[in-house]
Formats: structure tokens, sequence, C-alpha cells
């Protein structure tokens, strides 16, 4: 089958960055959110990325076009016609479980169902669904639009023309899709993650400050940012439900959230998409 129309759902940080990428690619694009504030963040994000890298000579007036051509929707029901699904809601398996069961009530029967989880597991995903041969994880990273790497992860029953299909559009999104297994956090998150905590408690410890941690592993280990930056950037209530995904289903407390990541959550400092996290983001 050859995917011409995607549909993203849920227009948050990943949602927006892989619909400006999708559309920028030559597919056809919905963006869907239940809540209209965030479709209209979601398109000013895009318009604004896609306009800097066009600027930038990145992408040509036509993909910019592109960009800002996106349908969006507030209903989760799939436009006709759509070949591919990219579920990219709140990290919240429950939450994940029930649009996966609505998705595949809704969506047309040959449409594949592919969720951009960062943790939880494809195979329990797909158990939602009557089509688990469709539904395969496609775990993109934030900034979308610039970083290269898409994870790929099959479930148990994912088929083989599934995974074709996914690394065929991955590709064309301009990824370098990997294979991962489905387990806990697939590889990126099973590595960076307990890194990123670390550093939280290492703050907490008061082993350094904010900066000086950063500073540490931007100069000692070539970090593009360093971990306590790239916690605000990731949001801490996703980096707190992908370290409870850890350490609940890989029954291991090397993986316990940090207290510190918890407090923060619970304060609402959820980093850049709150205006402060570990530090400050006026906007
Ligand atoms: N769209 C378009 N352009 C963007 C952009 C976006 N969304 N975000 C940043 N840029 C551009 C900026 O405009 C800037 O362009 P110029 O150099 O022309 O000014 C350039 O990228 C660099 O940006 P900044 O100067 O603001 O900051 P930076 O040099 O630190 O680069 C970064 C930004 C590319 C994000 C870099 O910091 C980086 O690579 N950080 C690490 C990102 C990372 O590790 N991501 C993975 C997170 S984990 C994840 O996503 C998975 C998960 O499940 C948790």
């Amino acid at each position: 089958m050859e995917v011409k129309k995607i549909l993203v759902v849920g227009a948050g940080t990943m949602g927006n960055g892989i619909a400006q990428t999708a559309a920028v690619s030559g597919y056809q694009v919905t963006l869907s959110d239940v809540d209209p504030a965030a479709l209209e963040r979601g398109t000013a994000a895009i318009e604004k990325s896609a306009s800097r890298l066009a600027s930038k000579g990145v992408l040509t007036d036509e993909q910019l076009q592109a960009a800002l051509s996106i349908a969006t929707s507030t209903d989760l029901t799939p436009a006709a016609g759509i070949d591919l699904v990219i579920e990219a809601a709140t990290e919240n398996p429950e939450i994940k479980f029930r649009i996966f069961e609505e998705l595949d009530q809704r969506a047309p029967p040959a449409a594949v169902l592919a969720s951009n989880t960062s943790s939880i597991s494809i195979t329990r995903i797909g158990a939602a669904t009557a089509r688990p041969d469709q539904v395969i994880g496609m775990h993109f990273f934030n900034p979308v639009p610039l970083m290269r790497l898409l994870e790929i992860i099959r479930g148990l029953k994912t088929s083989e023309a599934t995974l074709a299909l996914a690394l065929e559009v991955g590709r064309r999104m301009g990824k370098e899709p990997v294979q991962a297994k489905d387990s806990p956090g697939f590889i990126a998150n099973r590595i960076l993650c307990p890194m990123i905590n670390e550093a939280i408690f290492a703050l907490q410890e008061n082993l350094g400050s904010a900066e000086d941690i950063d500073t540490v592993m931007k100069l000692g280990m070539s970090h593009p940012i360093g971990p306590l930056a790239l916690a605000d950037l990731i949001g801490l209530d996703v980096l707190l439900s992908i370290m409870q995904v850890l350490h609940r289903d890989l029954g291991d407390d090397k993986y316990r959230p940090a207290p510190l990541l918890r407090q923060m959550v619970d304060a609402g400092r959820l980093g850049r998409k709150s205006g402060a996290g570990f530090f400050q983001y006026p906007s």
C-alpha cells in the first residue's frame, strides 16, 4: 500500500513536529487534537519552525506552503482515505489504549496505526485493537524537524508489511530508522532517561548547580545541551512517565524517579512548555 494521507493525533510538541515533517515530505496531513487551543498552539509552532527552516533555504517555498496547509480537526475520527495514523497523544497508558480502541473502530480497515510512544509496550497498544498486525511504534525525537533518528518498534503481532510501510514512510520523512525491541523505553529512553534522572539526583544532592551539571556534560562529553536543559526540552511530566514505566516494568529500583523530578511535576514546573523547569524560559 502506498501511503498518501497521514493523520497525526495530538498537536503537542511531538505531534506538530511529526505533522510538519510529514507535510514537507509530500504527504497530505491532518493534525487532530480534542483541544482547539492545543491545535492553535500546534499550528503556530509549525508556522514558526517551517518559516525558520525556509528562511535558511532548508525548505523550498513549496514545502513551506505544504507545512502551512496542514488540515486540522478536533475530531479523532480519521478523515476518509487515511492510510496511516501516527498517534502522539499524552504518554499515559490508559489514554493511549482508549485512543487506539477508538482509532481501530473508526479508521479504514487497511490503515496502519502507529504510536509515537516513548516507552509504552507496542504489543499492549496493539492488543487494544482488533488489528495488532497493523500496529507499530514510530518513535520520533524532539525537535522532530531536526533530529534524524526514528526508532521503529514491532509488537509481537506486527506484520512484515506494516514494518515495511513504517520503514518506507520514515525514510521518506528524511529519518534514519533503527529497529528496537518492544522493551520498556526501547533503546533511546532506556539509556537517555536514567542518565537525565541521575543528573536530577546530582542536583538534588547539591553536587553542583544546574548550570554546572549541564556544563560538565556539554564540555566534558560534547553533548549539544546538558541533561537538565534536555529534561526541560522533553518535558518533566513526560520524563517522569517514562521513568515510572521503566521502574514498574523492569522492576529494578535503579530506575526510581528522582524525588526532585516528582516535586517539579507536582509544582507544575514542566520545562520549556510551562515557561520554567530547571531553567527559566521567558516567553
Ligand atoms: N524547528 C526549526 N529549527 C529549529 C527548531 C525547530 N523546532 N529548534 C531549533 N531550531 C534551530 C534554531 O533556529 C537554530 O538555528 P540557527 O543556528 O540558524 O540559529 C538551530 O536550530 C540551533 O538552535 P539553538 O541555537 O536554539 O540551540 P542549540 O544550538 O542548542 O540547538 C537543538 C537546538 C538542535 C535542539 C540542540 O540543542 C540539540 O540537538 N539538542 C539535543 C536534542 C535531543 O537530544 N533531542 C532528543 C530528546 S529525547 C526525545 O525526543 C525522545 C523521547 O522520547 C524523550
